[in-house]
């Protein structure tokens, strides 16, 4: 049984950076026997989250990808008709969904892209969330052991229907906020899945500039929504292997530019009449970054914490 355990909010924090008082959030709510809807725009670590407290809760978990065709059929679990045929509706003739399957073991079912789930599998979920247990017709009751919670993820912006998620889901779960993390948290992030994807020690340098660049996106005055870190972690990567082939180095500010192009063009969301091409948009962001590291190194410099529109501290000199 899941208990409110400060050792595993710290084996969680081990896994993830930062995100202590969400993963004490979550924890805290799970314990509570409450069900969990993580909402933050893409990239903010929903997953990675949810991953990680799934592996490490103990009460075992079920995976559920939300998408058009998770139908109540294979949200719940269906008769297997070749046994229907020869035994009839028996118990032993059902297959279990991941839903029945969760509710059997007590785990956690982790639903994925819960805006993304056809109507009425919501409906079914509903009717779980409040009342414990599922009817499925012709097999029969199925209650949830003690360990059952849905923890979902959801992208407030996504197109694909967030709107039906409507207050029948929001009132029988808690709800998580996911913003974007600090500078320094992001650039972590960077460096550290630059390492776990064997692309070798991000240069310090390029993760910031990286960070620099995605977080600026997110306020240019162009664009409607910017990239996340995954832009980042992208940019880093493809500039080292640009460093490879073209024997420079990954700080060499035009390859810097080519893998920023490469990596951030297609995420930028430019505002709806813009006429310019998110490349253009990149190059700014691009440009400015570097400004931002000059302003610091001047000898007076201490201002130049623009980049991003961050109030305070994003650039002190003893970190640069
Ligand atoms: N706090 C974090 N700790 C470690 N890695 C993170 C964190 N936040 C984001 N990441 C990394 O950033 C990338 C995106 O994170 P993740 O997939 O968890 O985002 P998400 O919120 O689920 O996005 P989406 O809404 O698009 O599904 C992953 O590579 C992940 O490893
Ligand atoms: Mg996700």
């Amino acid at each position: 049984m899941l208990r409110a355990d400060k050792a595993l909010v710290d084996e969680l924090d081990g896994l993830v950076v930062g995100r202590r008082t969400e993963l004490e959030l979550i924890v805290a709510a799970l314990a509570a026997g409450r069900h969990v809807l993580l909402e933050g725009p893409p990239g903010t670590g929903k997953s990675t989250l949810l991953r990680a407290v799934a592996r490490t809760v103990g009460t075992g978990f079920v995976f559920v990808e939300g998408n058009a065709e998770l139908t109540p059929a294979r949200l719940v679990g269906h008769f297997d008709p070749a046994q229907v045929v020869a035994e009839g509706y028996v118990a032993e003739a059902f297959v279990d969904g991941p839903l029945v399957a969760a509710l059997r073991a007590g785990s956690l079912l982790y639903v994925e892209e819960i805006n993304r789930v056809p109507e009425e599998s919501l409906n079914v979920l509903i009717t779980v969330m409040s009342e414990g247990e599922l009817h499925v017709p012709r097999y029969g009751r199925v209650s949830a052991e003690p360990g059952f919670r849905l923890v979902a993820a959801m992208n407030p912006f996504d197109a694909v229907g967030t709107a039906r998620i409507s207050s029948a889901i929001y009132d029988r779960v808690c709800r998580v906020a996911m913003g974007y993390q600090g500078e320094d948290v992001e650039e972590g992030i960077v460096r550290r899945e630059v390492a776990a994807s064997g692309g070798g020690v991000a240069d310090g340098l390029l993760a910031r500039r990286a960070v620099r660049v995605v977080r600026g996106s997110r306020h240019h005055p162009d664009v409607r929504v910017g990239s996340s870190v995954r832009g980042a972690i992208d940019l880093v990567l493809v500039a080292d292997q640009l460093a490879g082939l073209r024997a420079a180095t990954a700080t060499d500010p035009e390859l810097g530019l080519d893998a920023a192009l490469v990596a951030l063009s297609g995420r930028l969301r430019l505002l709806e009449g813009c006429d310019r091409r998110p490349e253009d948009v990149v190059r700014d962001l691009w440009q400015a970054a570097l400004a931002v590291e000059e302003a610091l190194d001047a000898p007076d410099g201490d201002h130049g914490d623009g980049a991003d529109g961050a109030a305070g501290g994003t650039g002190a000199p003893g970190k640069a």
